[in-house]
């Protein structure tokens, strides 16, 4: 269901997204070429981003609340993830596909973790999973890893925990906090995680952290350090209703463009412009003088 990796092919691997980042002489990390990330749930989509060139795509938790209509990720569950996984496979040729656990898929045991995960690459198509939280996933990430399932790490604010956060609130603004964030960053790259999400932290943390980290750290509301960057496609593209986080740059008003659109074809099937007999299809011509035979009743 994947696409192999070939060498020469231009596929992204996991590999490849460590080797972005290097040991500099100075002996701090450094990313010579940002990391791209978008997140996508469709077909159509995915075949847009990936030909665009986007390095990962992230069929995220996040689908539940822009594509779903769920007021939080907590409801998606492993098969709404799976279908929709299949979908962006379906359209990804080049991009590495990184795929969220949803709430409840990890929480039970390590056992049914481990299936869950298997389940996302063997029928899904994932070809690594994303977890969040920080220490308390250590054996989490350890086992998937050791079960061949590469792993993408999820730190600051972790949307699953919206209960125990409290709501959606930067993360890691007290001395505290930021040395838990920071702790919570080492274990998941101790653990094996070849990469770590940074979500809504203060700039300097997530400066300090990328700085000190061997993997790439993926910032969103993380600010301008990171590795790389990711961002929900619905925000970016203005598809997103609702309150919008201040980190979340909008490229094009797609909203407006669709309702604009859709009133167009109200409007020209109201008045009876639409369809033309361009638009029509026609009968061939000694078909067009002949009534049609009547049908008996
Ligand atoms: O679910 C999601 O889209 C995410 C990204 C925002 C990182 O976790």
């Amino acid at each position: 269901m994947s696409v192999a990796p070939r060498a020469g092919n231009g596929k992204v691997t996991v590999p490849d997204i460590v080797s972005r980042k290097t040991h500099s002489l100075a002996g701090r990390f450094e990313t010579k070429q940002k990391i791209t990330c978008l997140t996508a749930y469709d077909y159509p989509t995915a075949r847009l981003l990936d030909e665009a060139g986007v390095d990962i795509l992230l069929v995220g938790d996040s689908l539940g609340m822009v594509v779903l209509g769920y007021d939080s990720t907590l409801p998606v569950t492993v098969d709404e993830i799976l279908h929709h996984t299949r979908a962006v496979r379906r359209g990804t040729q080049r991009a590495l596909l990184v795929v969220d656990m949803p709430y409840g898929s990890f929480h039970v045991s390590l056992e049914e973790s481990v299936r869950n995960a298997v389940r996302l690459v063997k029928e899904g198509g994932a070809e690594a999973v994303k977890v969040e939280g920080g220490e308390r996933r250590i054996e989490l990430i350890a086992r998937l890893v050791e079960s061949e399932i590469p792993v993408m790490g999820h730190v600051g604010l972790t949307p699953q925990s919206i209960h125990a956060l409290g709501g959606f609130h930067v993360q890691g603004k007290t001395v505290d906090a930021a040395r838990q964030l920071e702790r919570d960053a080492r274990a998941v790259e101790a653990a094996g995680a070849f990469a770590v999400v940074l979500e809504s932290v203060p700039r300097e943390i997530a400066s300090r952290i990328t700085e000190k980290l061997r993997i790439p750290t993926i910032g969103i509301g993380a600010g301008p350090d990171c590795d790389g960057q990711v961002l929900v496609f619905h925000d970016l593209v203005g598809l997103t209703q609702g309150h919008k986080p201040k980190f979340a740059r909008q490229y094009v008003n797609l909203a407006g463009e669709i309702s604009r659109a859709v009133a167009s074809f109200c409007d020209d099937v109201r008045r009876g412009d639409f369809p033309t007999d361009a638009e029509s299809f026609h009968s061939p011509g000694q078909l067009r003088e002949q009534p049609l035979a009547r049908q008996r009743t």
